[in-house]
């Protein structure tokens, strides 16, 4: 029921339509999450507004209702998007994230503006109306050769998707110095196609069983579920508007794997038959340079009391693949 002189009003949000009262909206804070149609961005979107946040969902070619459509290169149309709806905070999720765009046979791909985060005119605009500005990065601006790393370790990226992460790191705090950075690693979560993670791509393997089919057993990974991260830019994003001290930021899950030990998990997490699935313990000569174990330390996190227990990898993986089995009466059948 609307109160006296309150009007309500109808909000779409990505996922939501909410009636508010047009003074609580009034007073709550007020994110802008770019990338909103990706895998984060959908995570981060979903995380703020069960926390009563006003959210305004950026996408890009894949905006659909509820979603507002901005190219994040067109630097009027982002300064004209924050003066617009002026928030408190931007959660900058767009971006190209295909490390394999590094790769030699890749190169000239590479110089396109679809492996540079479309960022330069997000950091501007948010300095320029005060918004708090969370950058995504990734444990890729690290070369993996002596983990753990801490936030003030030395960046050294192997490939072009690690080096144009660093540079939009680097671009961030220049243009945005109160700024923060978070870094995380591979990440999974609720996918619009098992393609669309590094991890839940294991899935097509996963299932190959008449043949065998190789799997990497050397780069050690971190894979971390994008409702924890999203947890986690939360509790960033309500901790930064008031103590402006914060700059960078790792936060990770725990659970160290290579691509075949997870492919494993997956096939046991679904009862499915793991035998063809066979360890690669070489590397092959041309693949793309990635780093071996870029683990990252996350006790400023935890210092800072903002972090989250990460949810288990197995757990968390059928809830990202459920979808996508032949029978999808299976969750029910387990759980239930
Ligand atoms: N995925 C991982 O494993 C991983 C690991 C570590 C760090 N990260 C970082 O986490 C962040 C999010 O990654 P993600 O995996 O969620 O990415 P994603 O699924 O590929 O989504 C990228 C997002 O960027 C948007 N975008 C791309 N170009 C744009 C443009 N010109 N204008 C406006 N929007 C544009 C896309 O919009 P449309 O699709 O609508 O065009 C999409 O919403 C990135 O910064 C990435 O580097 C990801």
């Amino acid at each position: 029921m609307s109160r006296a002189g309150a009007e309500l009003r109808i909000v779409f949000s990505p996922g939501c339509v909410q009636l508010v009262q047009e003074e609580a909206l009034d007073q709550a804070p007020r994110v802008l999450v770019t990338g909103a149609t990706g895998l984060l961005g959908r995570a981060v979107c979903r995380e703020f507004q069960s926390s009563s946040w006003v959210v305004i969902g950026v996408g890009f070619r894949r905006a659909r209702p509820g979603i507002l459509r901005c190219d994040l290169t067109d630097g009027d149309a982002v300064r004209g998007l924050l003066q617009d709806y002026k928030p408190d905070v931007v959660i900058h999720c767009a971006a190209e994230r295909r490390p394999r765009c590094g790769g030699e046979a890749h190169r000239s791909g590479c110089e396109s503006k679809t492996c540079t985060p479309p960022a330069h005119s997000p950091k501007e605009a948010a300095a320029a109306c005060g918004a708090f500005f969370l950058y995504i990065s990734t444990d890729y601006v690290f070369d993996g050769r002596n983990p753990p790393y801490g936030e003030d370790d030395t960046p050294n990226p192997l490939n072009v998707y690690g080096r144009s992460k660093l540079e939009g790191e680097q671009e961030t705090l220049r243009c945005c110095p109160g700024a923060v950075v978070l870094r995380v690693p591979v990440l999974f979560g609720e996918v619009e196609t098992v393609s669309e993670s590094a991890v839940t791509c294991l899935w097509l393997q996963v299932q190959q069983a008449a043949e065998g089919s190789t799997l990497d057993h050397i780069q050690q990974r971190f894979p971390t579920d994008t409702r924890d991260v999203a947890a986690v830019c939360r509790k960033l994003a309500e901790r930064a508007r008031q103590d402006p001290s914060i700059r960078g930021i790792h936060f990770s899950a725990k659970e160290q794997m290579t691509k075949y030990q997870m492919a494993v998990a997956i096939a046991q997490a679904f009862n499915l038959p793991s035998d063809h699935l066979i360890p690669l313990t070489e590397q092959p000569a041309a693949s793309t340079l990635r780093p071996m174990n870029s683990r990252l330390n996350c006790s400023r996190l935890e210092l800072l009391n903002l972090s989250v227990e990460a949810r288990p990898f197995a757990a968390a993986i059928v809830d990202s693949l459920w979808p996508f089995t032949p029978d999808k009466r299976w969750r029910q059948t387990v759980f239930h």
